[in-house]
């Protein structure tokens, strides 16, 4: 396979990804995609960063045996502790979910007052803290982690009161016009963006990184010589535990039929 139609490799401790693929698929509708949900192993914002880094290399290498053009880590958790590593032990490009969230939070953001909800892992690395201050040093940044939510939104509880207690006691750090903008800093969370447009308020920018961060892959492509032509793109849906779970889920995620979805056990 050329060099430029072989697939961009994807991947997520489960299937928040897909809402970054919804956004690849939109915006560079040639490129074929594969993607890995590490389905066996989620959540991932608990685990220690050995442990995250450990299993992003196992996906990483399962990818290239996919032969794969360019890896985009789509979770800010596996971002967060595992980009360095994977930048540097791979011959490929690497995108992160992270730099293109902090640079869509501090576009946004007018009064540089900026709110950041992720996994415990995302939280503790303070990336966001750390790429927001080197974009606007003058910003300030307020964390929150929001472990419940990734369950809950595996589960498919998008709405409903359980969910809008949670989300209440979770965004109550953000309240009474602390911050203008709230990064969600995890790609499950656009899920629950009504819930917590709803919860937050109106006045408060909600961020969402695939954007962006599709916009980065794009330019990443284009400065390596690596877009695809006018070839059929194709997808690949591929996860380490209970494929029918991914595909009855998945969809919402994905904003789009899944048809199939492959399952391949990696590691310990
Ligand atoms: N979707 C992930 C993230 O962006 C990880 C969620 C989890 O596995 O805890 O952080």
């Amino acid at each position: 396979m050329k060099g430029s139609d072989a697939p961009i490799g994807v991947f997520d401790s489960g299937l928040g990804g897909l809402t970054v693929v919804r956004e690849l698929i939109r915006q560079l509708p040639n490129e074929s995609i594969i993607y890995f949900g590490d389905t066996a192993r989620v959540p991932y914002g608990p685990k220690g960063e050995d442990t995250v880094i450990r299993y992003s290399q196992d996906i990483a290498a399962f990818l290239r045996t996919q032969q794969v053009k360019a890896i985009v880590v789509a979770c800010n958790t596996a971002t967060a502790y595992a980009l360095p590593t994977l930048r540097a032990q791979q011959d490929i490009p690497v995108i992160g979910v992270i730099e293109p969230g902090a640079r869509a939070a501090v576009q946004a953001s007018r009064g540089r007052r900026i709110g950041v909800i992720g996994t415990r892992g995302t939280v503790r690395s303070r990336a966001y803290d750390k790429a927001i201050a080197r974009l606007a040093p003058d910003a300030t940044v307020t964390t929150a982690a929001c472990p419940l939510f990734v369950p809950l939104i595996e589960e498919g509880w998008l709405d409903g009161e359980p969910t809008r207690i949670i989300a209440r006691g979770y965004l109550e750090p953000f309240t009474d016009g602390k911050i203008d903008t709230l990064v969600l800093g995890c790609t499950h969370y656009p899920l629950l963006k009504t819930v917590i447009g709803e919860t937050i308020g109106r006045e408060v920018r909600l961020i969402d990184s695939a954007h962006e961060t599709a916009a980065e892959t794009a330019r990443v492509l284009r400065e390596n010589d690596l877009e695809a032509g006018d070839s059929n793109a194709r997808y690949r849906f591929v996860a380490s535990d209970d494929p029918e779970q991914f595909l009855a889920v998945g969809q919402r995620f994905l904003g789009a039929p899944l048809e199939r979805v492959e399952l391949v056990t990696l590691g310990s």
